[in-house]
């Protein structure tokens, strides 16, 4: 593993992570399901960034937290996550879906660290051998 997820992690503020993707929770619309989640996240500057799921009645449509932790960092100036969370309505950590696992990638990469319920873990025990923006640049060049 190139990152060092213990040394890093210390330097990060969970607490505050954890307690913004709880306050995110009560944002969440979620009539349909009924289980609110809220994400929380920090940007490579600092930045605290939150996100809740956004339901529809067309189920398949929904918006994950982390869509909506996803818009707020590219709205709010763009940069890389560096340490995320999210919760659900009780205030206990979840794993992020398979899908939102990719997303986070693509916005954090393999640095990014993760709360789980087994402890702060990279993306790359999270999303293991993932596909990410390399493969395309892998391709583009053998091709050009
Ligand atoms: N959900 C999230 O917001 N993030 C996840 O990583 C897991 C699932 C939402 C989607 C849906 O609104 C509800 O949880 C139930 O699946």
């Amino acid at each position: 593993m190139d990152v060092d997820p213990v040394g890093t992690a210390d330097a990060v503020d969970w607490d505050a992570l954890r307690a913004a993707a709880r306050e995110a929770v009560g944002k969440a619309y979620a009539p349909y399901s009924d289980f609110k989640v809220g994400a929380a996240a920090f940007a490579d500057d600092g930045r605290l960034l939150t996100g809740a799921n956004i339901e529809n009645a067309a189920y398949g449509v929904t918006l994950c937290a982390e869509c909506s932790l996803v818009s707020a960092l590219v709205m709010s100036g763009g940069g890389r996550f560096t340490a995320f969370t999210c919760v659900n309505a009780l205030g206990e950590t979840i794993m992020p879906c398979g899908r939102c696992r990719q997303i986070l990638w693509e916005h954090g990469g393999p640095e990014l660290l993760v709360d789980t319920p087994l402890g702060i873990q990279p993306m790359t025990e999270v999303l293991p051998q993932a596909f990410g923006p390399g493969d395309l640049d892998h391709v583009r060049k053998a091709t050009r």
